[in-house]
């Protein structure tokens, strides 16, 4: 297994629309386990192969949280086949926007079609924190980020943020080579 580096938004790669994975062989069960590793490192609840700069259509995710015992699962091509009416609000963060949260309304629960890393289709109900975090991978899937869910006011200051933090950390980085 490999940890792979997470592209931090702004960056024109988070945008983009991922494309369906034909099938779950050795390589793509590989990339999966890759951005498992990634995510528990990060650590996260939830990671998407645009994060790292791969444009197909995978997701891992694991709601467990503090000492519960892991619960990882590794999807491609998820779709959402139902959404409840109901909705609710819930604080959302993101690998690629790091240290920004913001309170994102989605319908409580779903029901999700996905293969899973054996090649297999699944169906599964979700609600809670598992239903928030499918939701959230899957739009990057599509090239949505949390903060397009919000206002664009909160948007463009928490973008702006990240960008100021994008260029300390690449002065920081130049200044280190020159004192090598
Ligand atoms: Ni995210």
């Amino acid at each position: 297994m490999a940890l792979l580096d997470i592209i931090i938004a702004p960056d024109p790669r988070l945008k983009r629309k991922a494309v369906a994975v034909e099938r779950v062989d050795a390589a793509t069960a590989k990339l999966m386990a890759d951005l498992l590793e990634t995510m528990y490192e990060a650590p996260g609840v939830g990671l998407a192969a645009p994060q790292v700069g791969v444009l197909k259509r995978i997701i891992v995710v694991d709601p467990a949280r503090d000492d519960a015992p892991p619960s990882p699962m590794m999807m491609a091509n998820p779709e959402i086949v139902w959404v409840s009416e109901e909705t609710k609000p819930h604080e959302e963060g993101c690998l690629s926007l790091p240290e920004e949260y913001e309170p994102v309304v989605r319908p409580a629960s779903i029901k999700v079609r996905y293969v899973d890393e054996h090649n297999e289709i699944r169906t599964m109900d979700a609600d809670g924190l598992l239903a928030v975090i499918i939701q959230h991978e899957m739009d990057h899937l599509d090239g949505v980020l949390f903060v397009d869910h919000i206002s664009g006011l909160k948007r463009n200051m928490i973008l702006r943020r990240l960008t100021k933090q994008k260029k300390l950390s690449t002065s920081g980085k130049r200044h280190a080579v020159e004192s090598a």
